[in-house]
This record gives structure tokens, sequence and C-alpha cells, in this order.
């Protein structure tokens, strides 16, 4: 993985857990199906790493469940092709999920990255992509899952947030921890103030936890 300077002045690496700078990662070239809701800052995250040759994939699918979503935009700027299933359309949860499975095979996915998907998911999809189905999430897990992540940390009263990348699990937001990053919390900080700290973490562990999962799963894999 390439050396991204801290934003924070702080030496290289030091909020981020695993450190993965300077290894060598090596796993197969992925193909990734995004699962977004909202705004795709962290889609564009990775679409930048790989262009960067920071993370060795391609998107095959963005799949959005709201019309006019923000990430709609990005992933048709990156010529990306994107598939909205409106879960208001959907019968139910399950019914959502054969379409999500379907649309991923369709696109010949074979990782699934929920960055900002903010529907629970079933065991059909977690099955289907079984330890290759990863989410982040903008606190440090276990703490604080579920909505307004952000605001549930200031109101605890922490005094370092952050952000996680895990493989998912049926519970929200919980899983194998992949990587994490700490963000402190500062005096003054609301949660428009803080959530944009987090998202500059986010946005350089959600690549560099994809390879290294990726690099994990090729290990087991042999
Ligand atoms: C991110 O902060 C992500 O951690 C959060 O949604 C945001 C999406 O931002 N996800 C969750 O809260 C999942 N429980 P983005 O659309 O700009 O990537």
């Amino acid at each position: 993985m390439g050396s991204t300077p801290c934003p924070n002045d702080c030496p290289n690496s030091c909020l981020l857990s695993p450190n993965i700078d300077g290894q060598t990662l090596s796993y197969p070239k992925l193909k990734l199906g995004v699962l977004a809701s909202g705004n795709g800052s962290n889609f564009e995250a990775i679409m930048a790493a790989i262009d960067r040759s920071e993370l060795d994939a391609e998107v095959t699918v963005v799949i959005c469940n709201n019309p006019g979503a923000n990430v709609l935009e990005r992933a048709a700027r990156w010529s990306i092709p994107t598939v909205l299933l409106n879960h208001r359309e959907f019968e139910s949860r399950g019914a959502l999920d054969d379409a999500i499975v379907q649309t991923l095979r369709d696109h010949d996915a074979d990782w699934v990255i929920m960055a900002g998907w903010m529907r629970r998911v079933t065991q059909h999809l977690i099955d289907a992509f079984t330890g290759r189905l990863l989410n982040i999430h903008p606190s440090l897990l276990p703490s604080f899952p579920g909505l307004h992540a952000v605001q549930q940390a200031l109101d605890a009263g922490v005094v370092v947030a952050g952000c996680t990348v895990h493989q998912v699990e049926l519970a929200v937001d919980s899983g194998p921890i992949i990587m994490q990053a700490v963000v402190p919390v500062l005096p003054g900080d609301t949660e428009e103030t803080l959530q944009t700290r987090i998202q500059i973490q986010e946005h350089r562990i959600f690549p560099a936890a994809i390879a290294l999962a990726a690099h994990h799963r090729a290990g087991q894999d042999g």
C-alpha cells in the first residue's frame, strides 16, 4: 500500500491499527460490488485508491437503494454500472437481498463492499459472500453501532472516536474487525465537525482494509 500522510499531523499511521504501510500485500485482482445508500464518498475513495494503484481491484457494479442518491452520479462519472434496487418496492428484506445477490452475480462481483449501506442485511446475503462482505461504520465498534453513531459517541462523552471496517454478521454493524482508525474528540466538536474528521480516516482505511482482507483470504484459500 502507498504511504498517505496523516491529515492530523501525527506520525504516519499512528492512529491506524493494524499498520500495513510498507507491507507488500498479495491477493488476486478483486471484483468489487459496492452497496451504497447515499453520498458515496467512500465509494469515491475506493475508486481513487484503485486509480492510484493502491488497491488492485475493479468495481463491477454499484447497487443503490435510494433514487437520486449522490453515489449514482459519482459512479456514472467513473463509468461504473449502477443498479437501483429501491427497498420500498420489495415486500421484505429477504426479497431485496435476493435481488442484490442476483445483481452481484450478474456483474461477476466476488467481494461486497458496504460503503454507507443503510439497510440491515439478511443471512442470505451473508452466506452468498461468506468472508467477502465488508462494512464501514463511523465508530470504534463494538461501541455505538446503528444510526447516528457520531452523535452517540458525543452524547457518551468519549474522548476518542473513530471508524471501523469489519466483516459483516447478522447483527447491525457487527462482525470481525479488520481495521480501525482513532480520531480524537476535540473541545467544541459537533456531530458535523467530528464526522468530517472521521470520514477523512474512513477514506484512508477502507481501501487498505479491503486489500488486507483479500490478502488474508488469499492465504486461507491457499
Ligand atoms: C459513512 O460515514 C459510513 O461509515 C456510514 O455511512 C457513511 C456513508 O458516507 N455507515 C454507517 O453508518 C453504517 N452503519 P458516504 O456515503 O459518504 O460514503
